[in-house]
């Protein structure tokens, strides 16, 4: 989400706190999709978040709070993410020299990271205005520039 704030030069530190918070709640609304995001949201409101960050978290769950570029983002992003990860773990040098080509044959083998919503992902494109690549090759910058941090 940061990299792809930056690339729109919207505020990337927003876009980041929307991904650091969209599954805040996820311990507690497992089991109930319905609540799932809406309970972070109260948390959020308590604490007086941005409430563009909240509408952003509310989004990733419930389309209907898909209502600007970053809360459609998330959606994709979320998606692209769990992708990411999944490939940079089954490599013995992680993110380091991961290709959008490798990637993208990791998207089309279904029993691959199969929790991942490949559709999310093609949002992307009518959603960012981003084409795959481009949308692929940020998520690889954006893992990598965290990379360190998390051990991938
Ligand atoms: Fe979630």
């Amino acid at each position: 989400m940061r990299r792809l704030g930056r690339h729109f030069g919207e505020d990337e530190h927003t876009w980041a706190l929307t991904g650091l918070f969209h599954d805040l709640d996820q311990d507690q609304t497992a089991d109930d999709p319905e609540q799932h995001a809406r309970l972070a949201a109260e948390w959020l409101v308590a604490s007086n978040v941005d409430p563009t960050v909240i509408n952003g978290v509310l989004a990733h769950a419930h389309p209907e709070f898909q209502t600007d570029r970053m809360s459609k983002a998330i959606v994709a992003a979320d998606a692209v993410a769990g992708l990411l990860v999944a490939g940079a773990l089954v490599r013995p040098e992680k993110s380091t020299g991961m290709k959008v080509s490798s990637i993208k044959k990791k998207l089309k083998e279904k029993a691959f990271a199969p929790g991942v919503n490949r559709d999310e992902i093609a949002q992307a494109e009518p959603n960012l205005g981003l084409s795959l690549d481009e949308f692929i090759a940020l998520g690889i910058e954006g893992l990598q520039e965290v990379a360190p941090d998390i051990g991938l």
